[in-house]
């Protein structure tokens, strides 16, 4: 029997969306007011799902106590109260957009749960916009 097994966390952050080989035309052009030279906030809402075999000791597909401290440790840590572009190393060359932030995020879990499980990463730039990444 596999079930889904979820747990929110939350994080704030800045970012810019451009392109260095651009113009700054271009770049106003393709991402509007994301391209603000001097950054601009959200509060990202992120969903992290691991699937799985339920366990036939303990019940559990992964104990949740586990999932919220790696997302804690390895996420929130790494991602909160930063300037995505200037403070996280992953996107020094990667514009943050939503998408590209959720394929970090599941990157950076990935090797951290176990493979048999699958793992999708939901996250929520605005209340009405969000991406969803499961390694496909
Ligand atoms: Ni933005």
């Amino acid at each position: 029997m596999k079930i889904t097994v979820s747990r929110k966390a939350h994080f704030n952050a800045a970012h810019r969306l451009y392109r260095k080989d651009w113009t700054m035309e271009k770049n106003q052009e393709v991402f509007g007011k994301c391209n603000n030279p001097n950054f601009h906030g959200h509060n990202y809402e992120l969903i992290v799902s691991v699937t799985g075999e339920v366990d036939k000791e303990t019940g559990y597909v992964i104990d949740t106590k586990i999932l919220s401290d790696l997302i804690k440790e390895h996420i929130e840590e790494a991602f909160d109260h930063k300037n995505l572009n200037e403070d996280v190393p992953e996107f020094k060359d990667l514009n943050p957009t939503a998408e590209h932030i959720a394929y970090v995020i599941w990157n950076k879990l990935r090797v951290l749960i176990d493979s048999k499980m699958e793992l999708e990463i939901t996250l929520y730039e605005t209340p009405r916009n969000f991406v969803t990444y499961k390694g496909l």
